[in-house]
C-alpha cells in the first residue's frame, strides 16, 4: 500500500470523529503486516483532558481486538501532525513509518526518532 493510499483511509475515517468541543476532526489507519488496516479517530470528552487522539484509538484498537504488539506495524498515517503524547505511542509500538499532514499542508514521512530523539525508555 502507498502513504498516499494509507492516508486516504485516514482521511475517510476522519469523518467519524467525535470532535464537537474542538470541531477539529482526525482519522488515522494503522498498516499492520499482515495487511490489515485499523482506523481510528479523536473521540473527545466534556471533560476535555479525557478525550482521546486518532492514533491512540486506532492502536487501541489493534491491542483490543487483535492483540497486535510493538513491531507488528508497518506504518501509521494521520490528518494531523502527531501530538507529543502519540508520539511517545508511536516510538513504544515500533512505528518506523509514520505519514503526516504537517503544519504546512504537506503530506511527509517521518522515522520515530525524527518525531521524538533520544526519547524515553524503561
Ligand atoms: N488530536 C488527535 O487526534 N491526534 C493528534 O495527534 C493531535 C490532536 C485531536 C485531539 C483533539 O480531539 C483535537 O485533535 C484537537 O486537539
Amino acid at each position: 500500500m502507498t502513504d498516499a493510499e494509507l492516508f486516504e483511509l485516514a482521511a475517510a475515517a476522519a469523518a467519524r470523529a467525535y470532535a464537537p468541543y474542538s470541531n477539529f476532526s482526525v482519522g488515522a489507519a494503522l498498516l499492520d503486516r499482515d495487511g490489515r488496516v485499523w482506523q481510528g479517530v479523536n473521540v473527545e470528552n466534556a471533560s476535555y483532558p479525557l478525550g482521546i487522539c486518532a492514533e491512540r484509538a486506532a492502536i487501541a484498537r489493534a491491542v483490543s481486538e487483535a492483540g497486535r504488539r510493538p513491531g507488528d506495524f508497518e506504518a501509521i498515517a494521520i490528518t494531523a501532525s502527531p501530538c507529543g503524547g502519540c508520539r511517545q505511542w508511536l516510538v513504544e509500538f515500533r512505528l518506523d513509518h509514520v505519514v503526516y499532514k504537517d503544519n504546512h499542508g504537506d503530506i511527509v514521512a517521518h522515522a520515530p526518532d525524527d518525531l521524538l530523539p533520544d526519547s524515553f525508555e524503561l
